[in-house]
């Protein structure tokens, strides 16, 4: 024990502590500080929890106070500005677009404060290795290197604030308005799941994980863990009311599939770290203890490692529901049958091949899973979570639980990035089944390593793809066929495998195409949405395959692409027309920036470190498939503002200034501070759905300019101009846009028909560095045009594209999940301020029919180029042809090799 003195945000302190106590624990525990964050666990390597301490940036998580010197000086986020009052800094954060989920925002603002106060106006390679312990998943870091040059302008009064002030007096359509809660994001003041004052006599869960990949659960015993100091007691699944199963499939799916999911394992494992037991207890330490002494007998199976081995003579199905490994087998038929387009290729008088392979990917959010539940003043279990899909997670939960829906409430915590992590259901079962059987408040935050241990992933699959063209350059027909991984569980597989077959081909015209997907289950995490799913994979294997026929016929790769290109009337893989057709309008606005970066390359290449551009593309469609529906309240406020009622979750991704923004617009200009938005509580909003598949902006928002319609015409012809009109002639002030889309031809068993209204469309273009000694890759920069429609907020779209880019260098060199190896958010991967490329963003805006206001969601199309470009970038460097990723050293040494 230890007496400290310090001064914590201009404030003297004296505290007593354990001296290997934490300074972050310190910091958040003690003071209550919940603006400096925790990522990693406690291992130094986030910059989540950066502090200044004595003029340095510190990471405080790996600081014991111990090492905190006397009258130590350090500060806080909260201690460089508040909302009212923010510093220069965080202003520039806002205004930059450097906060996307902001989860990563106050280590990154004390980082720079540290820098600046140091070095005034610092190059971008000195942010680089200044933030080099500071990691985002969200922005790709161009903007956060924008944010800290222009955060030194200001400080220096080399610029004013006026100079950089955007003004939304008239509205923000169309306008680089920074999100609504950038300042309480900068400032460290919006609480996110762990920051949330809880009561005292709030209850902690630790989850008993199985350590084996299958087995049959034999018996638990809890007896030992329930004597525990602190032990309130242990549940398994016996203690669940309801069915233990979270229903996924969507209707109008195949009727095969059938809920197996538990909330906690009663039989069977079927994959590391599943729950099969929780641990509930009065601190998390007395919870930690107990998790080792609940005894759990296993019998354990064979794992099932791969499709190939699951689908073998013989073996046994994973889940007991079903008699085969084999969940679904689906087709693309276009332009005749597989015969057909075999006949095709054979006559073609070019044919590329080949074998791709891509890993499971975790979603490295920065802020560790989290959640709460108590039971309500009314009786009614309320859920706080990241969840991005309140209203369908609820009904989930209630079969999963047996509980009535109008006793389950579910509110989103404001969220550090989901990518789709939370589009499934998962901690919340335990908080919510605790809560209901000892009517305590719960609470269970994972470390990150559970985070990513247990999360479901972006699936593995293995593609074997042929295209043919004709001599001069058109192609003819595309045949493949894919097996997809889909994990432990069935979940959204079948939804999203659907998206494969879409996907493959990119905007280009095939006449004929044939492909066969099977989707298998394996010992390993469930599938999930994963930013795309399906659509980064295939266009990977596109655009590879595009790059070799280009190669093949000697036509240069960016004209080749543009001369295959849809064009007016051209159909798309599912054989309907589109209502636009911008691809070949983006080459032909890439084909300058190309032309240059093509030459610049040529010219610095040298023997030792080759540099090569490339090319990619992709595209996605922007509602869920075959259908889709929002339902959203507008309410007419005193000050004649309005109040938007809408389930758009904002992970990081911008829905907050998505709905503020469409509002604005469609209630003629309303300034950004009169549109209120309520949109986490299941209990306060109508359903617009999940903010999954980039479907908010088009379905969504054309459900608010639906209730803005309504409500400026019952103004209208009741002669109301105010709030108060509206009172004194006793109207209504709330009004509902419901919106539906229903396809005019649901696609049929050859994959044809109708399955999205929209969509948007990506190109990107990689400049790469390759060491040819070593294999390693230096991604230089990226580029990307992007066609979704008329641009909403400009500053909103280029965080996307920019981080969408980042990604897809990950996904592209590094990124890969591997169950029982990948703990922490450096092993998976993670892009870093280092090895981050720099980025540039265009556009051109196509006007969607279908979109809000023209516009449509471009969330995980941003992300589908940036891979194959990389890879096709390699080999234009060095002549290294790549089919799997990640690219590592290894990997581009040994196609180097092969020649
Ligand atoms: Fe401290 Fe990650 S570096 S929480
Ligand atoms: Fe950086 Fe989300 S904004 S992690």
């Amino acid at each position: 024990m230890r007496l400290s003195r310090f001064t914590l945000n201009g404030i003297k302190q004296e505290l007593v502590c354990e001296g290997d106590r934490r300074l972050l624990d310190v910091i958040r525990g003690d003071f209550g500080l919940t603006g400096t964050k925790r990522g990693c666990d406690n291992e130094g390597y986030c910059g989540a929890c950066a502090v200044i301490m004595d003029g340095k940036a510190v990471r405080s998580c790996v600081v014991a106070m111990d090492h905190v010197p006397e009258g130590a000086v350090i500060e806080t986020v909260e201690g460089i500005g508040t909302i009212a009052h923010p510093h220069a800094v965080q202003k520039a954060f806002a205004y930059e677009g450097a906060i996307q989920c902001g989860y990563c925002t106050p280590g990154m603002v004390t980082t720079a404060k540290a820098l600046l106060d140091r070095r005034p106006n610092p190059s971008e390679e000195e942010i680089r290795q200044a933030f080099r312990g500071n990691l985002c998943r969200c922005t790709g870091y161009s903007s956060i290197i924008r944010a800290v040059q222009t955060a030194g302008r200001l400080m220096s009064g080399e610029v004013s604030e006026d100079e950089i002030r955007v003004d939304t007096s008239d509205g923000t359509f169309g306008k680089r308005a920074p999100r609504p809660n950038s300042l309480s994001k900068a400032t460290g003041a919006l609480r996110y799941g762990d920051d949330v004052p809880m009561p005292q006599n709030t209850l902690h869960l630790k989850v008993v994980r199985s350590p084996h990949h299958h087995a049959n659960i034999m018996s638990i015993d809890i007896s030992e863990a329930e004597k525990m100091p602190g032990v309130i007691g242990v549940l398994t699944a016996k203690d669940i009311p309801g069915s233990n199963r979270l229903p996924y499939r969507p209707p109008g799916y195949s009727a095969k599939l059938v809920p197996t999911e538990p909330i906690l394992c009663d039989t069977r494992v079927t994959h590391l770290g599943r729950p099969v037991a929780v641990v509930v207890a009065e601190t998390v330490r007395h919870a930690e203890a107990a998790v080792g002494v609940v005894k759990v007998d296993y019998e354990v199976l064979p794992r099932h490692e791969t499709p190939l081995q699951s689908l073998r003579e013989g073996a046994a199905p994973i889940l007991s529901e079903y008699d085969s490994n084999l969940m679904v087998t689906s087709h693309l038929r276009k332009g005749g049958d597989q015969a057909a387009a075999e006949q095709a290729i054979a006559e073609s008088a070019a044919v590329v091949a080949g074998s791709f392979a891509t890993p499971r990917i975790a979603h490295l959010t920065i802020e560790p899973d989290n959640a709460m539940a108590f039971v309500d003043e009314d009786g009614r279990i309320t859920i706080m979570s990241k969840s991005v899909a309140v209203h369908l997670h609820r009904m989930q939960m209630c079969a999963a639980l047996g509980v009535p829906p109008d006793k389950l409430r579910w509110i989103e915590n404001p969220s550090g990035g989901s990518f789709d992590s939370k589009s499934v259901i998962t901690c919340e079962g335990y908080v919510a089944l605790a809560a209901m059987k000892f009517r305590r408040p719960c609470k269970i935050v994972y470390t990150m390593a559970e985070t990513i241990l247990v999360a479901s992933k972006r699936a593995r699959v293995w593609v074997n793809a042929k295209l043919g063209a004709t001599s001069d350059g058109r192609l003819t027909a595309l045949v493949y066929d894919f097996d997809l991984d889909a994990g432990g569980y069935e979940g959204v597989a079948e939804l999203v495998m659907n998206r494969y077959h879409k996907c493959i081909g990119g905007a280009y015209t095939l006449p004929k195409a044939y492909g066969e997907g099977r989707m298998a289950l394996t010992n390993s995490n469930p599938f999930s949405s994963v930013r795309g799913p399906g659509g980064v994979e295939m266009a990977l294997v596109t655009e590879v395959l595009v790059d070799m026929m280009a190669e093949r016929l000697g036509a240069d790769p960016l004209e080749f692409r543009y001369q295959n290109a849809w064009k007016e009337g051209d159909r798309a893989n599912w054989g309907a027309t589109l209502d636009c057709y911008p691809y070949a309008g983006m080459l032909e606005k890439l084909r300058p920036l190309y032309l240059a970066a093509t030459a610049k390359a040529r010219h610095e290449t040298t023997p030792a470190r080759k540099r090569g551009v490339g090319i990619g593309g992709g595209i996605w469609g922007c509602e869920m498939d075959g259908g889709d529906r929002s339902t959203v309240w507008v309410e007419l406020n005193p000050d004649d503002g309005v109040t938007v009622y809408a389930t758009w979750a904002d992970s990081g991704q911008g829905g907050d200034i998505g709905v503020v923004t469409i509002a604005s617009k469609a209630l003629g200009g309303l300034p950004p501070e009169k549109v209120r938005v309520v949109s986490r509580d299941s209990s306060l909003t109508p359903n617009s759905g999940p903010s999954v598949a980039s479907r908010q902006t088009a379905t969504t928002g054309n459900a608010i300019c639906m209730a803005c319609e309504a409500l400026l015409n019952a103004m209208r012809e009741h002669d109301c101009k105010t709030y108060a009109d509206m009172v004194r002639k006793q109207r209504p002030l709330r009004y509902e846009g419901a919106y539906v889309w229903q396809s005019p031809a649901p696609i049929d068993k050859d994959g044809q028909g109708v399955p999205w209204r929209n969509l948007s469309y990506v190109l990107n273009m990689a400049e790469v560095e390759v060491e040819i000694a070593t294999g390693k890759v230096n991604v230089l920069k990226m580029t990307s045009v992007v066609d979704a429609g008329v641009i909403h907020n400009p500053l909103a779209v280029e965080g996307q594209c920019e981080g969408g880019m980042n990604m897809g260098a990950g996904f592209a060199l590094w990124e890969a999940f591997e169950p029982g190896q990948t703990d922490s958010l450096l092993a998976g991967g993670i892009p870093n301020f280092v090895n981050s490329p720099k980025t540039e963003c265009h556009y051109t805006e196509t006007f969607r029919v279908g979109g809000a206001l023209g516009g449509v969601g471009l969330g995980e199309t941003v992300m589908f180029g940036a891979p194959p470009a990389i890879l096709n970038a390699i080999y234009d460097a060095s002549g290294a042809r790549m089919f799997d990723v990640p690219a590592t050293p290894e990997r581009v040494l040994a196609a180097l090799a092969r020649g």
